[in-house]
């Protein structure tokens, strides 16, 4: 188990990459934050199958628009409520892809895609690195 006890947020982790990356951790033993901004029944859903394959309460839930700083405040504090620790973030969440070729985009795509893939990564890590800077892991 290469992840034993190991608390990871994944963002974008309710479908898709974000939760396969999710349930690859628990299946290293590892704990998961299921951090997304879908419905919170599709999110709990996400955490009720993992957790009952992992047959132990390895997920919980954060529903979280990574755009907004005061959600992720709310995200890494019910994290550090629950589990006590963050040892890993994966910024995973992004939006659909822009289509077509440069011409094809129009502003409102590109600056939607900067938005939850550029600078939500650098607000989730803004928000977390210091967490890990004080345990001096992470
Ligand atoms: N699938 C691919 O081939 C591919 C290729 C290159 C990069 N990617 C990137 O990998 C990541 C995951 O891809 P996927 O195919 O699993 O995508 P997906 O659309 O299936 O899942 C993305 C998840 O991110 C969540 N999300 C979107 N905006 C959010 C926000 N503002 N806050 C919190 N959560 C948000 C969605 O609700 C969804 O659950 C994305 O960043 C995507 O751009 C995917």
């Amino acid at each position: 188990m290469k992840l034993e006890d190991r608390v990871a947020i994944v963002t974008g982790a309710q479908r898709g990459i974000g939760r396969a990356i999710s349930e690859a951790f628990v299946g290293e033993g590892g704990k998961v934050v299921v951090a997304d901004i879908a419905e919170r029944e599709d999110i709990e859903s996400t955490v009720k199958e993992i957790n009952s394959k992992a047959g132990r309460e390895a997920a919980m839930v954060a529903q979280v628009d990574i755009t907004k700083a005061e959600d992720i405040d709310r995200m890494v504090k019910v994290t550090l409520d629950k589990w006590g620790k963050i040892d890993i973030l994966v910024n995973n969440a992004g939006g659909p892809p822009m289509p077509g070729g440069i011409a094809d985009i129009s502003v409102e795509d590109w600056d939607r895609t900067m938005n939850v893939d550029l600078k939500g990564a650098f607000l989730c890590c803004r928000r977390v690195v210091p967490e890990m800077i004080k345990r001096g892991k992470g």
